[in-house]
């Protein structure tokens, strides 16, 4: 198998009781790149994610048979310590879970629990993590304050921070931003981009779109076999099995033909939302609108009431420094 890669499964096989949801999935995952798991809803992705830290020996009647190989040492053999390939692998979860107590001890609890660092130790692993998680900034004069008072997107990112304090090489993503807005998405997206030049990123995702923004590598499991597995761009543009093809084509919608644009700068809240609101009521349902906006208040509420209203907001992403392109599709 490729040594470049960090992660090698061969012939990896999971049971729920009689139940085979992975079957034979042979596939590597490459040292310092972000992969994307992509597929439909219960194909096997976060159980494929379990099986690299073991998380799926605390599921009462799952089986695992195969290799796991993480630098040399296989992660389904007997012998390994999980306490060890647990430390390895940090897990960023699909909604924030932060521990009840601060933003600093939630940092703080993993490198006091594994090594016991004195004070001044513990406030730059605090800090550090919290600049790389891209959370700093905004928490360093309330470190004390109590983490539940974050917003969510900051949760995720405080959880991200938690997770690297105790020096992961892989990072383990089971969906982590769809229970965010897309700002706070983005963040994380950002983040995880970075994180790439020093870790091994295996990303669950749901969203086409996040996957072609982030991946290197993409893995297309269907019914809990590998369909297809290679450069996100060659997976993407031209994928070799049909059933990738139809998968990416279903959920990537159409190639974001838009149909009208309007141009909302110098507009805020709430006359952003009306006018976008209008322009959506004269188009014809299933046609898409681009919104042009500089109101960051309109980047976050614009989408939230768009989808409150039943349409799908397809994309949100900054242009340049003042501006953000919001992309919607009317309601089918
Ligand atoms: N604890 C469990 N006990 C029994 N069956 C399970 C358990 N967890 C998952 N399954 C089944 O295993 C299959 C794969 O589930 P898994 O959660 O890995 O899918 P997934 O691809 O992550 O789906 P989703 O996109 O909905 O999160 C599904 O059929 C699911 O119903
Ligand atoms: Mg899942």
């Amino acid at each position: 198998m490729n040594n470049l890669n960090h992660i090698s499964i061969e012939k990896v096989n999971a049971f729920y009781g009689d139940n085979q949801v992975l079957k034979d999935v042979t596939v590597g995952f490459p040292r310092k790149q972000i992969t994307a798991i992509i597929g439909p809803s219960g194909c096997g992705k976060s159980t494929l994610l379990k099986c690299f830290n073991r998380l799926i020996d605390l599921t009462e009647g799952a089986s695992v048979s195969g290799k796991i190989i993480v630098d040399g040492m296989d992660v389904l053999s007997g012998n390994i310590d999980v306490t060890d390939v647990r430390r390895k692998m940090g897990l960023l979860p699909q909604k924030p879970n932060p521990l009840p107590m601060s933003i600093y001890d939630n940092i703080a609890y993993g490198p006091k629990l594994h090594g016991k660092p004195d004070k001044k130790e513990l406030d730059e692993i605090v800090e550090k993590y919290l600049k790389i998680a891209g959370l700093w900034d905004e928490v360093k004069d309330r470190l004390k304050s109590s983490a539940n008072k974050l917003s969510i997107g900051q949760q995720q990112r405080l959880c991200l921070a938690r997770g690297l304090a105790v020096e992961p090489e892989i990072i383990l993503c089971d969906e982590p931003t769809s229970a965010l807005d897309p700002v706070s998405s983005q963040h994380i997206e950002q983040q995880l981009l970075k994180l790439k030049k020093d870790y091994t990123i295996v990303i669950v995702t749901h969203n086409i779109h996040q996957a072609m923004r982030l991946a290197d590598y993409v893995v297309h499991l269907y019914l809990g076999e590998l369909v297809e597995h290679g450069a996100a761009n060659e997976v993407f543009e031209n994928p070799k099995e049909e059933r990738t093809r139809a998968y990416i084509n279903g959920t990537f919608l159409t190639e974001l033909k838009i149909d009208s644009e309007i141009n909302l700068k110098g507009n805020v809240c709430p006359f952003n939302f009306v006018y976008a609101k209008q322009a959506l009521h004269a188009l014809e349902k299933g046609k898409i609108l681009k919104l042009i906006v500089d109101d960051p208040l309109a980047v976050t509420e614009v989408p939230r009431g768009m989808e409150a209203d039943g349409h799908e907001v397809l994309s949100v992403k900054q242009i340049n420094k003042t501006d953000w392109e919001i992309v919607i599709q009317k309601e089918r």
